[in-house]
């Protein structure tokens, strides 16, 4: 099957530590020997401090984004670097580059491609674009809830539908370096490409192994 992963720089890069992108390195090959494998990393705290920077020196939200998105791709360097040979040399800036480069048959990571949106749904959209059987979406919750999972009385959702996934993640704020379980760009994408799609607690890489090799996680999916 063909997988994309979403990582979400919070579990990636939560601090910047060469262990732990070794750690995703070492899931992802064990991924990629049973199935091709397209990783989009996210971007994090660090992110989110060079975007506050910037903001404060009056830069508008599109710079704030094209920054945001140059941190997402010096992640996926990083990531890069721990695959070794395994992975394509570096990261694609758009999805025909991207499925270009899969046809080495190494691992494709690649990080942000355009303001506006997160590496979410460059993930979804990369997934609509390749065909993918499978999207995960790895985060440091998890999985999706009814409302904020900070708010008293918010639900932990096993099984939404695409529809569903929308209502939810249409509540949360567009803005640069912004937090939510879903960019809602992607939630639209996986809702007109119904693509099958778990979004789950990665910040135990094993976790995301045992998902995709075993369909065993304790996330949210979306039923199609
Ligand atoms: P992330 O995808 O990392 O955002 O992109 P996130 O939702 O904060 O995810 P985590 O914390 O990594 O899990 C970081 C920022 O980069 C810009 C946005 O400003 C985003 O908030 N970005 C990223 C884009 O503008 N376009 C992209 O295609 C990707």
């Amino acid at each position: 099957m063909i997988v994309v992963m979403s990582i979400g720089g919070s579990i990636l890069a939560p601090t910047l530590d060469s262990k732990n992108f070794g750690k995703y390195a070492e899931a992802i090959k064990e991924i990629a020997k049973k199935h091709t494998v397209f990783v989009v990393a996210g971007g994090g705290a660090i992110a989110r401090e060079y975007i506050q920077v910037v903001r404060n020196l009056s830069a508008n939200e599109a710079i704030c984004d094209i920054i945001g998105i140059d941190v997402t791709r010096l992640n996926a360097r990083l990531l890069i670097s721990a695959l070794g040979k395994d992975a394509h040399p570096v990261p694609p800036t758009n999805y025909e580059e991207a499925e270009r480069a899969a046809s080495s048959g190494k691992i494709v990571v690649m990080g942000g491609v355009a303001p506006g949106q997160t590496t979410d749904a460059v993930a979804a959209i990369l997934a609509e674009y390749i065909q993918a059987d499978l999207l995960v979406s790895a985060t440091s919750i998890d999985g999706v809830y009814t409302t904020d999972p900070k708010n008293a009385g918010a639900k932990k959702l096993d099984r939404i539908t695409p529809e569903q996934l929308v209502d939810i993640v249409m509540k949360s704020e567009m803005k640069a370096g912004a937090q939510s379980i879903m960019d809602p760009l992607a939630a639209k994408i996986i809702e007109r490409s119904k693509i099958r799609t778990i979004v789950l607690d990665g910040s135990n890489p094993k976790s995301i192994v045992d998902a995709v090799l075993n369909g065993k996680h304790n996330g949210t999916e979306i039923i199609l």
